[in-house]
């Protein structure tokens, strides 16, 4: 494709790296890494920089921001860096009245469930995020050619968090109102959709490079219930967001039996958890995409010789993939070991050389 063909594509210092080349499914010099979480509570210098600040308010800081972003990239050496923020900013950004709070997550003051709570959720505006603008400009003048990740909560893990007021493990409200007024919860994801998709085009029209849509908690439905109750609001926003032609990244945890449909509400491509090895997702996915994935988090708190043998183990099931962008199945756990991390990025460089 020409350059005068792409609608804005990705900033142009990135657009060779390893990174937007597998996602793109063109040859790779190596399979680029980069890890959910990443930047977080696994790295000393962000416990110390974040010293005396709350989440919500560090990632209004512009400055915090790009020091937490650019930490692991400076200490790992990873292909991608994702943007530090959160998946509730945005709705902060609008007024809802949340907080996340530490080792519990995000907490809802007024729950969602009835019509008159839907008054709580208004437009995004670009102005509404300002320090998000501020610290990509940052950021992609400090990255250089490393690929900046945007990223978003999808419509279903939004209203999960919105409805139960809370992390949840059974999602009973979420689904009582799914199945209980599909009215009201298709209005509810389409306003989710609609935020969601501006809060995606803010982090590309400042510099992102390619966009992740976090669907973490949609494992929790059968497909039939993906298909009619939320695949639309999650094919929205992706498709809100496919004239700028960046890489869309979708992921979820436990969505074994939704790979397929998640591929086709819009992803380029798709996030694999720990659970489907990634050549039987690339049969449930099917072809023209690209997979991301999937070392289970926890081996990298067994040994060196260990992480290494799964680590080949994914490699080997990736080996036909179209393309593939190396990650954990899901995000860092908080107390892992940071050089196992850093051997881990070196480990897949070297074994995949080409
Ligand atoms: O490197 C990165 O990925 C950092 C950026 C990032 C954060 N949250 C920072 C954060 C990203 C991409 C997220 C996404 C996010 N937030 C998701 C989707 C990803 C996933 O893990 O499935 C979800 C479901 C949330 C909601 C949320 N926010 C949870 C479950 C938590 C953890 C609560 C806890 O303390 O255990 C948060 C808080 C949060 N978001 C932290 C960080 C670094 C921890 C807060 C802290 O360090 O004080």
């Amino acid at each position: 494709m020409s350059a005068n063909e792409r609608p804005q594509g990705p900033p142009s210092q990135t657009y060779d790296s390893a990174f937007l080349k597998a996602c793109r499914r063109e040859p790779v010099p190596h399979t680029p890494v980069w890890f959910m979480r990443q930047a977080g509570r696994s790295l000393p210098e962000y416990r110390k920089v974040r010293e005396g600040t709350a989440m919500l308010e560090s990632c209004m800081r512009p400055d915090l921001v790009t020091e937490i972003t650019m930490q692991p990239v400076r200490r790992h050496g990873v292909d991608a860096a994702i943007f530090f923020s959160d998946i509730v900013v945005p709705l902060k950004a609008i007024g809802v009245d949340l907080d996340i709070k530490p080792g519990i997550g995000p907490v809802v003051a007024q729950p969602i469930r009835r019509r008159e709570d839907l008054a709580q959720l208004r437009d995004l505006t670009p102005e509404d995020v300002a320090y998000v603008t501020e610290a990509i400009g940052m950021l992609t003048g400090e990255l250089g050619g490393t690929p900046l990740i945007g990223f978003a909560g999808a419509p279903f893990t939004l209203a999960s968090y919105l409805v139960e007021g809370g992390p949840s493990k059974n999602h009973e409200h979420t689904k009582a109102l799914m199945y209980g007024d599909p009215q009201l919860w298709a209005e509810l994801l389409d306003r989710l959709a609609e935020i969601t998709s501006a809060f995606l085009k803010v982090q590309i029209e400042a510099g992102a490079s390619a966009v992740q849509l976090f669907d973490s908690w949609v494992g929790a439905l059968a497909p039939a219930d993906y298909r009619r109750s939320v695949m639309p609001a999650s094919a929205k926003v992706l498709e809100s967001v496919a004239s700028y032609g960046v890489p869309r990244i979708h992921f979820g945890v436990g969505t074994g039996e939704l790979l397929g449909l998640m591929g086709e509400a819009g992803a380029d491509v798709v996030g694999v958890d720990y659970r489907v090895s990634l050549d039987e997702a690339a049969r449930r996915v099917g072809p023209g995409k690209a997979l991301q994935g999937n070392l289970d988090p926890a081996v990298l708190f067994s040994t060196p010789e260990a992480v290494e043998a799964k680590t080949d183990e994914v490699l080997a099931a990736a080996a036909g993939l179209e393309g593939h962008v190396f990650n954990l199945g899901h995000g860092v756990l908080p107390t892992t070991d940071p050089d196992a991390l850093t051997r881990l990025v070196d480990y897949v460089h070297t074994r995949t050389q080409r």
